[in-house]
């Protein structure tokens, strides 16, 4: 049986088509990058955080959960830099009147590059066949090491001159690079400007007396106000991590790629709070946890990496993401930031009240330093998803596609099936499933012809079909179908419920960690 990963225009149709994710007010022609999620997408999405979740909460003894507000007092956006440095450099073409990430645009550039980098590892790779050495190829290659070489000088000038808020650089930069508008051609730039992400709104009744406030662009400040909350109470001792899983609203320039930039997502964020000191240890502790944790899921080693950030945010004194080989590319999917007593700090400033723990070890007070692990539920589900969704060429000649999903994560861990609509069939099917829903996710289907029903199933992830045939009513035996393999086995009913139910709780993945 052959397999082949679906392209990025079949991945999005496919999650309309099947339940999973749907664009915001459809009927009234949708909102840009902002999106809903069907009956299948909610419980994909479900068990994701509930993965996350229960990793944090339940193997950690010294993480416990919170859940914030999305309104804050404005303060704390002064507070945490969001007012004066969540920004992007925006650029417009003044032909195409389209508006453009001013990085971005470098960063496309870049991947270019990239491209042409990959296309001579291809190359080479054929040439030389089982004695091709990609490493060595990387080093020594001319070509390659001239592309490199441009990158590094495209990405440095990039870095300085967002550093230094150099923007007439940065359009330079887009010019001397020769850069056009994707849309039109057209090289008609305008100036390159700052413009904050952040969504305002207003609360109160009056016009006068309304208070301007913005929609959290991060979870994080609502854990990072409740420090002193979540300690005294819990009476924690460092070091110690709150965890919280919420919606977060940027108003992104950019927003492409389905549901991986949105304007309205979700994210599952941890501050692991620890002394003044000791924050690279727990950086690359942190770093390897949820490297673990993705590999945990089984969707291959080699689809993870990490990458260093060279720009840091201004939080930060060490930062990386992990990322994830999408349909188009390896990007973003998790952050992990060291982001020293920045937050902490400055809510002290800004309140004018004393935020920090007493060390009884150390008989001393200070304020926490920080590492944070920060990932979007969002782009954890387009993660599964891509990876997931699979065109099979069976072996009579047939394509079966099949979300293969990790099990514990299928939106259905089961279907119940009567083989045909009588003979007391479907009485004793629903009867079946009546005990199944109980204990785990379950659907019941009798519609159309079983083959069908099975492919309906294969394409939402169910990974378990029970059959309900005439034997079963003979001997109380049933068969299950397993997803992937499409092998079936008969067995007795009671031990099916239990069979099943082992193979897709969440703890199996959770206990390997
Ligand atoms: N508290 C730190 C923080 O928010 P970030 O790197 O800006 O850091 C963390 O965001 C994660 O949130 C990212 O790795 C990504 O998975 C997700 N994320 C950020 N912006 C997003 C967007 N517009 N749409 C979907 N997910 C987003």
């Amino acid at each position: 049986m052959s397999k082949k990963f679906q392209s990025f225009k079949n991945v999005i149709s496919h999650a309309k088509e099947y339940g999973f994710v749907f664009p915001s007010s459809e009927i009234y022609d949708g909102l840009s990058a902002v999106y809903d999620y069907g009956q299948n997408g909610v419980e994909l999405k479900n068990n994701i955080k509930e993965y996350w979740w229960k990793s944090m909460t339940l193997f950690n003894d010294n993480i416990v959960g919170i859940d914030a507000s999305i309104f804050m007092h404005p303060t704390t956006w002064k507070a945490s830099g969001h007012v004066d440095a969540f920004n992007d450099p925006l650029i417009d073409n003044k032909d195409s009147k389209k508006r453009y990430r001013a990085d971005v645009l470098v960063e496309d550039y870049i991947s270019k590059i990239e491209s042409k980098i990959n296309k001579e590892v291809e190359k080479a790779s054929k040439r030389f066949k089982e004695t091709f050495n990609e490493d060595k190829f990387l080093e020594t290659n001319e070509k390659v090491k001239e592309y490199k070489n441009r990158i590094k000088i495209i990405l440095k000038r990039l870095n300085e001159s967002l550093d230094k808020d150099n923007l007439k650089d940065v359009k330079k930069l887009i010019e001397e690079l020769g850069i056009a508008c994707p849309e039109s051609g057209s090289k008609n730039w305008t100036d390159v400007k700052q413009f904050n992400l952040m969504f305002g709104t207003k609360l109160g009744a009056s016009v006068d007396s309304a208070t301007e406030l913005f929609l959290r662009p991060e979870t994080a400040q609502g854990i990072f106000v409740n420090f002193l909350n979540v300690q005294k109470t819990g009476r924690m001792k460092l070091p110690f991590g709150i965890a919280q899983i919420g919606k977060a609203f940027r108003n992104e320039i950019v927003a492409r790629q389905f549901i991986f930039r949105m304007r309205e997502f979700e994210q599952m964020e941890m501050q692991f709070f620890i002394p003044p000191g000791t924050q690279k240890q727990y950086y690359e502790d942190w770093k390897k946890k949820r490297l673990n944790w993705h590999i945990s899921l089984g969707m291959g080693k080699e689809n993870y990496r990490f990458h260093d950030h060279e720009k840091l945010a201004h939080y930060a004194d060490a930062a990386c993401d992990i990322e994830f080989n999408f349909p188009f590319g390896f990007k973003e999917l998790e952050g992990i930031h060291s982001r020293t007593d920045f937050d902490l700090g400055n809510h002290q400033k800004y309140t004018g009240k004393k935020i920090q723990y007493f060390d009884p070890e150390l008989n001393e007070s200070y304020v926490p330093y920080v590492v944070e692990t920060s990932i979007g539920l969002d782009r954890m589900f387009l993660s599964v998803f891509c990876n997931s969704l699979i065109e099979e060429k069976l072996e009579d000649g047939s394509l079966r596609t099949v979300l293969k999903i990790p099990k514990e994560l299928a939106p259905n861990k089961v279907a119940i099936l009567p083989l045909l609509k009588k003979d007391n069939l479907p009485e004793m099917a629903k009867e079946i499933f009546k005990k199944f829903r109980s204990e785990i996710k379950s659907v019941y289907d009798d519609k159309d012809a079983i083959g069908r029903r099975y492919r309906r199933q294969d394409a939402i992830g169910t990974p378990f079909c029970i059959t309900v045939d005439h034997k079963s009513i003979e001997d109380q035996t049933v068969t299950i179908r397993e997803r992937d393999s499409m092998k079936q086995k008969r067995v007795k009913i009671e031990k099916a419920l239990n069979e099943i139910t082992q193979k897709v709780s969440i703890t199996n993945i959770l206990k390997t960690l």
